[in-house]
């Protein structure tokens, strides 16, 4: 089957190319890109007239609750919404019951992904056994049944002595190291950013410190072991202050942020919303021009979406109780390329952030266009609008700060190794 992508504009940074043009893929693969390509009789076409085609999404930070949480999100659900949201690869983290620090685990992830889902999978295997911070996992079978990273996520190693020793294996085997940094000492039982929104409402805060703290801690700790350490989940203008100096003295340090971080502060968790409550949590302004500030010098490499499903059950409780967490992967494109229309981005930094960077933070042959490349391709039409209803997300689970919300620029295809998986 050849399917040919009519007259889009093409961005494909990686390549440098950004033209209005046709795309012909054929046996999964890109064959052509050029002008003006002969139709067939056996192609199917998307006309793509006004629309933008580009590399698929890559999202290095998602959560998809299977095995153990189906309740909240399957790995049929999670791709599901993930391809709605332009994403054609996605690395799971391991916070799953049981946790995956096992080769059997990761396998059954990915034979479940390769069954029932609808992009490509990768998944994140744990630091230490059961993310329990003390013991380091079997890193090298994880990496063999085809982990791409290791990380507690969900949860900091807060051992230094353990982390070191974990930088060291993951160094050797040259898996990076995400590192989910906070510092438990410091959150206590703290349930939102510290500061003034948080005293108003008399809810226990957790200090920007918490996370700047362990940033700093794990930055030196790959300057000594040498590792890759991938940073989370950036929120605070200290971490985006730390991780722009480690780079400039050379450290393998690479880094994300999630769009929450750079639209939202501290004041969406008025009334109580528990659709509001991540870790870490919402900042202030500061910190969100920070970050802004951050992912346009490229101190920030990525974004992600830590997309983490919880039931409405769950998210209905008092705040103090409520997990952490919100859902990210079907309104990610369109809250970055607010800030594109804000002139803040460029288009091209958004894919470069959103694809090319990803790809090559894991080492794989995604976030690109090229010819022979497996066609892994995004189509979006700038333009259109639409507002986040929870009854349009294909997520298993609604818990979004965005609910309500207008946005611009939705995905129309999602193309994963030649298919269609999503059709908007
Ligand atoms: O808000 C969060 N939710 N932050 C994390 O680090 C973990 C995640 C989850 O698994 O729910
Ligand atoms: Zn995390």
């Amino acid at each position: 089957m050849s399917l040919l992508i009519k007259n889009g504009r093409i961005i494909d940074p990686a390549n440098n190319v950004d033209e209005v043009a046709d795309l012909l893929v054929e046996e999964g693969k890109i064959a052509a890109v050029c002008r003006n390509l002969p139709l067939a009789p056996e192609y199917e076409i998307i006309d793509a007239t006004g629309q933008l085609v580009i590399p698929g999404l890559i999202d290095m930070h998602t959560h998809l609750r299977e095995p153990g949480y189906e309740y909240k999100e399957t790995i049929k659900t999670g791709t599901m919404a993930a391809s709605a949201g332009g994403f054609t690869t996605i690395c799971c983290m391991p916070n799953t019951r049981p946790v995956n620090d096992s080769q059997s685990v990761t396998e059954f992830i990915i034979n479940k992904a390769k069954t029932e889902g609808f992009v490509n999978v990768l998944p994140v295997g744990a630091i230490t056994k059961g993310s329990e911070g003390a013991e380091i996992s079997e890193m090298a079978e994880l990496k063999d049944a085809g982990c791409v990273a290791v990380s507690d996520d969900g949860k900091p190693v807060m051992n230094s002595l353990v982390m070191r020793r974990a930088m060291e294996y993951a160094k050797m085997l040259q898996l990076p190291v995400i590192s989910h940094s906070e510092d438990l000492s410091l959150t206590e039982d703290g349930v939102m950013n510290e500061g003034f929104v948080s005293t108003e409402l008399g809810l226990r805060g957790i200090p920007d410190a918490s996370e700047d703290v362990m940033v700093a801690r794990d930055i030196l700790l790959a300057e000594l072991t040498g590792a890759h350490v991938h940073i989370a989940h950036i929120s605070t203008r200290g971490a985006v202050d730390i991780v722009r100096r480690a780079k400039q003295r050379g450290i393998n340090v690479t880094a994300e942020t999630c769009p929450h971080y750079l639209i939202l502060t501290d004041e969406a968790v008025r009334g109580y919303n528990t659709n509001a409550k991540m870790k870490p949590p919402l900042r202030t302004l500061k910190d969100v021009k920070a970050v802004r500030e951050g992912l346009k010098d490229a101190t920030i490499d990525a974004v992600s979406t830590d997309h983490a499903p919880h039931s409405q059950e769950e998210k209905e409780r008092e705040f103090d109780y409520a997990p952490f967490g919100i859902i990210g992967l079907e309104t990610a494109f369109s809250l970055v390329l607010q800030l594109v229309e804000q002139g803040e981005l460029t288009l091209r930094d958004l894919i470069i952030r959103m694809s090319v960077r990803p790809a090559e933070i894991l080492g794989i042959q995604r976030g690109n266009l090229k010819q022979g490349s497996v066609a892994d391709i995004t189509i979006v039409n700038p333009n259109t609008t639409w507002v986040v209803e929870s009854e349009s997300i294909h997520s298993k689970s609604k818990n979004t700060p965005f609910a309500g919300w207008k946005m611009k620029g939705k995905v129309s295809f999602t193309i994963v190794g030649g298919r269609v998986v999503y059709n908007g």
